[in-house]
């Protein structure tokens, strides 16, 4: 069973695939009944011990425009509370008959050890400090969109690297797209070693701004930390915020995107539905996509029978050149 736990296990040419898939996904998603029989038949739970409104309920949005069916699993009210253990939690799901699992948890790793438990598919809805490989995926996916590709482009992830999954999925992400990556961030919110990072490192968002074509803000996660990392948030603000003074000082083409969600008058000290360039909510939409993307792969994937008219859409990487893979043309290999 395939499954998508970090970015580590992805070449270039499977990212790519990843983001063609989701072209198709995306145009699923602007028609009148954004709905296809592709996972008809297949159950996806969303395993979530830790809070989440972006990817649930995107990857549950996802999973129900592909007409799979979805469970949904909440720690607050389920019998972990009785001191169930993860493992049996797990397994109790599994044999309700689960085709894939989507975990979010506090501790890195627990996706990992999820794929041990179960024959389902695991998807990695963010573990820890460690990986979050679908907002790597999708926010790839909206750089791309911007600028046609992310080679080349220079991109400044400004903030908490040092407790960010988000951080460490798109430095890998966009460095095998061929993007330049600055971290921008006070030493105390950098991971304690950078040995191979691909990265730059600069000591103030204003020594970059001028320079870059995508700026990233990421959230201050003040709930991974009792520890004073920066001295006060104004003075964070003052230095690595993005107030108005420093989003006029953007380079006109630039785009400006936060994973969510924003920490308002901290990292992001302007009004976001005035900011230029803004694809914070094209992340979002473009999420859905992406995500119907990575489900469709993993279940359906290569072993997709293609001539059957209800799979609408081929596998990553399968898509013949010149043909529509989304027409849905009773017998006609897609
Ligand atoms: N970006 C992201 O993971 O948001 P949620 O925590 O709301 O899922």
């Amino acid at each position: 069973m395939k499954h998508l736990l970090g970015i580590a296990g992805l070449d270039r040419s499977a990212i790519e695939g990843y983001l063609d898939l989701a072209d198709h996904f995306a145009e699923v998603n602007r028609r009148a009944i954004p709905k296809v029989p592709a996972l008809r038949g297949k159950t996806v739970v969303s395993l979530f011990f830790e809070d989440s409104t972006r990817t649930r309920l995107s990857f549950e949005t996802a999973a129900k425009r592909l007409s799979a069916d979805t469970m949904t699993f909440s720690v607050g009210t389920s019998s972990v509370n009785k001191g169930e253990s993860l493992r049996d939690t797990v397994e109790t799901i599994a044999a309700m008959g689960v085709d894939a699992f989507v975990v979010r948890h506090k501790s890195s790793g627990v996706p990992w050890q999820v794929s041990g438990w179960t024959n389902a598919a695991v998807i990695n809805g963010g573990d820890g400090w460690h990986q979050h490989p679908t907002q790597a995926l999708l926010d790839a996916y909206t750089i791309r969109g911007a600028f046609g590709s992310l080679e080349g482009r220079r991109i400044a992830l400004v903030g908490d690297i040092r407790h960010s999954r988000v951080a460490r999925s798109d430095v890998d992400v966009f460095t095998k797209l061929g993007a330049h990556v600055t971290l921008v961030a006070p030493p105390t919110l950098l991971p304690p070693s950078l040995e191979g990072w691909p990265v730059d490192v600069a000591p103030s968002l204003d020594e970059v701004i001028e320079e870059l074509d995508v700026l990233y803000l990421l959230r201050m996660q003040r709930e991974r930390t009792n520890e004073a990392l920066v001295p006060t948030l104004r003075e964070y603000t003052d230095r690595f915020g993005l107030t108005a003074a420093r989003a006029a000082r953007l380079p006109e083409h630039a785009v400006v995107l936060h994973p969510g969600p924003m920490n308002r008058g901290v990292e992001m000290a302007v009004d976001p539905d005035e900011l230029r360039g803004s694809l914070i909510t094209a992340q979002v939409t473009n999420g859905v996509a992406v995500r119907m993307a990575v489900l469709y792969d993993l279940l359906a994937g290569r072993d997709a029978d293609l001539t059957d008219p209800d799979a609408l859409v081929p596998a990553v990487g399968s898509v013949p050149t010149g043909t529509d893979p989304t027409a849905r043309t009773s017998g006609r290999q897609a």
